[in-house]
């Protein structure tokens, strides 16, 4: 029987606890996506985790539309991923880069007024804020051509090698929360009739060459990979969730991964917009890798999990923003600092890096 404490073997990695820091859009790198020395701090402050999975980090400039969030397609990115992948080694903690491609979630105003891609030319609900102003709705994006989705898996494979050059330790393939690897999977999006839509194992191909290729250039041990099968965010959904993901993991059973993650809120935890089925304990049945999950998780909660072998780790997510040190609070049953929603995506150190350690608060 585990707890958060019990060590894991994940992958490549012998890991301390299970206690793992969910990746974390934080928009502190420049508006070049180039991370930076107060990044390396903030990650630095949170190297107890278990592990650390890295804010989602884009894989090409046409798959970046979040403001001030970073890339890993220049050289210049890639030397800011190094001092950052340094800075937490050298507190003796490991970090997985979250890889991201937006899809039609990318606002023309980021890409010199060009059409967003996806897998149909189907538009996204809702807005974001881009250098052109606040709550730019998303538009009618360009359906890919199977020679430009060629492309876009090796822009994956491309920033996989850059990571593990920089020296972090694997990648977390971001195929979840509606962004463009879910555009292929969920089909009130993916409205395709070649081999890349229709059938599951069809709207499941794009994920599956990402993976295959990313497992192939870094070795399937350092990979990991994020999904979310019941989250409806901008308006994704999937007309059979549970035949969609079953189906996923089980042909993500093949690959043996370093694990595979889900974010699903637990029945009683209101935190996301959710279909109603709650997917994770026949995930957990179906897929024979680790499983770590998210969404909601206090200590206990946590611990129960684990304890009723519902997955192998569990990730935090909002209590790491607030709680560098959140590993020692639990070991030590110290109180939470909440997090401050205000400062989630604002661009300086307040709200980020000042975050009151347990010594300090008491
Ligand atoms: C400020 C903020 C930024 C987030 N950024 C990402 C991200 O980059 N990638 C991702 O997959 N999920 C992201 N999420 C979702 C979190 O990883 C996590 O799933 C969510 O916060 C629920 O977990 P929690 O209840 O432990 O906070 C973000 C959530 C928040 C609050």
């Amino acid at each position: 029987m585990s707890t958060l404490f019990t060590p894991i073997t994940l992958g490549d990695y012998q890991l301390p606890n299970r206690i793992f820091m969910a990746p974390l859009t934080r928009a502190r790198a420049g508006s070049n996506g180039v991370p930076n020395a107060l990044m390396a701090e903030y990650y630095a402050q949170r190297a107890s985790a278990g592990l650390i999975i890295s804010e989602a980090t884009a894989v090409s400039k046409q798959g970046l539309g979040w403001m001030n969030a970073p890339g890993n397609f220049t050289n210049e990115q890639q030397e800011g991923w190094r001092m950052i992948a340094d800075a937490v080694h050298e507190k003796g903690g490991r970090i997985f880069q979250q890889l991201w491609h937006m899809g039609s979630i990318v606002h023309p105003d980021f890409l010199e007024g060009e059409l967003p891609v996806s897998s149909s030319a189907v538009k996204q609900q809702g807005a974001l804020t881009t250098p052109l102003g606040r709550d730019r709705e998303f538009v009618v994006p360009v359906a890919l051509t199977e020679e430009k989705i060629a492309y876009i898996v090796q822009d994956f494979v491309a920033a996989s090698v850059r990571a593990i050059e920089a020296g972090l330790d694997g990648v977390e393939l971001h195929a979840a929360n509606g962004f463009l690897i879910d555009q292929f999977t969920r089909d009130s999006i993916n409205q395709r009739d070649d081999k890349y839509g229709g059938a599951v194992d069809n709207r499941l191909r794009f994920m599956l060459e990402i993976v295959e290729a990313v497992c192939n250039a870094i070795g399937s041990g350092k990979v990991g990979i994020r999904l979310s099968p019941t989250n409806d965010v901008w308006g994704i959904k999937d007309s059979d969730p549970t035949a969609t993901f079953v189906r996923a993991v089980e042909r993500l059973n093949t690959f043996n991964l370093a694990y595979v993650h889900i974010l699903e809120t637990k029945p009683g935890l209101e935190l996301l917009e959710e279909s109603g089925n709650y997917l994770t304990p026949l995930l957990r049945a179906k897929y024979l890798g680790n499983l770590l999950i998210n969404g909601g998780f206090s200590q206990a909660g946590g611990d129960d999990a684990l304890k009723n072998n519902e997955a192998d780790a569990i990730a935090f997510g909002r209590p790491f923003i607030s709680n560098p040190d959140l590993v020692g609070r639990f070991q030590y049953k110290k109180p939470l600092t909440e997090p401050d929603s205000a400062t989630f995506y604002t661009h300086e150190e307040k709200g980020y890096t000042d975050y009151p350690t347990m010594d300090v608060v008491g």
